[in-house]
């Protein structure tokens, strides 16, 4: 198959680019961007350079429907429920990276995103997959899920799902890399602001909160709220998420490690670690793995649990491609096999 990318020249598509071309069952077809238009993407991005000769167009959804299978949006919010709508109402298969229809409420889209919402019969259509736990088939509008939330919820879900703990005592603290704020700067992603600094931003308004309760709510009804922290760190890639929560009375640290190895035992990107040991950051870089690790304090009775992934890998262009492959019904794994980056 081919696929159109739409935001090419952000760091989502560009990512989404160096996914396919090493995927065996999907291609580039063409590539699209808002502001440039150069006749090569390698003019732009010179470690490129002898790999790709790929010129960049303007949007143009007549072209992608002709000379692509599916088109995948990496473009800031706002723009996907406006473009796509051409391609949803002529069934044209649109994975989307952004948050233009993670949220079925449109009020909450409005409130927390602060623009109109994609039309109901359009969110209708939307399936929000977080792969590890979207069994329905894939229909043809997939909504990919953010970064923050796909760290949160698979750092959680076992705990959320299986009643381990008391859910509102639940603390989720995530820190990110700098790419999860996109190419543009701005004042807080300033070098400067950032090398040997911590920041935390956005508190209590962070957009990615509704998508979480969302989707905790589908595990447990009985979840009403969440509190919910994102930091900025000094690295360029990477989410670390740590989750506190109460145990539930005389829960062991290893019925709760049990629980995890039961919930994520046929997911191939969720590595679970050893007892005892928790995840660093940079040993997921440049896959689509989520590492999780957990550790119980006997003394107070909180569960810690730390979840890392890759922003752009996982939390992005790794994870529209494993819905891809999921709704193509090929290998989940398929173009996603890379062992990480390192040192
Ligand atoms: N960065 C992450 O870690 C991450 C993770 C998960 C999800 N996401 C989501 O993925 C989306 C893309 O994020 P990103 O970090 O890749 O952003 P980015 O680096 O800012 O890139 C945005 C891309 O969208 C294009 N664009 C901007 N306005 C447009 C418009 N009106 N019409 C068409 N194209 C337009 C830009 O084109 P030109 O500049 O070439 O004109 C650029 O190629 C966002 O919705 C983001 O929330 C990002």
């Amino acid at each position: 198959m081919k696929a159109a990318i739409v935001g090419v020249t952000g760091y989502t598509g560009i990512e989404l680019l160096r996914i396919i071309q090493g995927h065996p069952q999907l291609e580039i077809g063409t590539v699209h961007s808002y502001s440039l238009h150069k006749h090569s993407i390698e003019e732009e991005y010179p470690h490129l350079q002898a790999l790709l000769h790929l010129p960049v167009h303007p949007f143009d959804p007549v072209m992608i429907m002709a000379e692509n299978d599916l088109v995948f949006f990496a473009t800031p919010a706002g723009v996907a429920k406006e473009l796509a709508t051409v391609f949803i109402t002529e069934n044209f298969p649109v994975i989307d990276l952004s948050g233009d229809f993670r949220l079925k409420d449109p009020a909450l889209y409005t409130q927390w995103y602060e623009k109109d919402a994609a039309a109901p019969e359009l969110l209708a259509k939307a399936t929000y997959a977080l792969p590890e736990f979207t069994s329905q088939e894939l229909g043809n509008l997939i909504s990919n899920p953010g970064c923050y939330a796909t760290a949160a919820l698979l750092t959680i879900a076992p705990l959320v799902k299986g009643g381990l703990v008391d859910s509102s005592s639940l603390i989720l603290d995530g820190k990110s890399g700098l790419s999860g704020a996109g190419k543009t700067l701005g004042e807080s992603t300033h070098y400067v602001n950032v090398d040997e600094n911590m920041s935390l931003y956005k508190l209590n308004r962070h957009q990615h909160i509704p998508e979480i309760l969302q989707q905790l709510q589908q595990w447990n009804e009985e979840i009403t709220n969440i509190h919910f922290t994102t930091s900025l760190i000094p690295v360029k890639r990477g989410i670390f998420m740590t989750a506190y929560a109460k145990v539930t009375d005389g829960l062991s640290e290893t019925e709760i490690y049990q629980a995890y190895e039961r919930c994520y035992q046929n997911q191939p990107f969720v590595r679970l670690q050893p007892v005892g040991t928790l995840p660093q950051l940079r040993q997921v870089t440049g896959t689509n793995f989520c590492d999780i690790g957990v550790g119980l304090n006997a003394e107070t009775g909180i569960v810690t649990v730390v979840g890392v992934i890759d922003n752009l890998m996982k939390g992005a262009a790794g994870q529209a491609i494993q819905n891809y492959n999921r709704w193509a019904g090929i290998e989940e794994t398929s173009g996603l096999w890379h062992l990480p980056l390192y040192p």
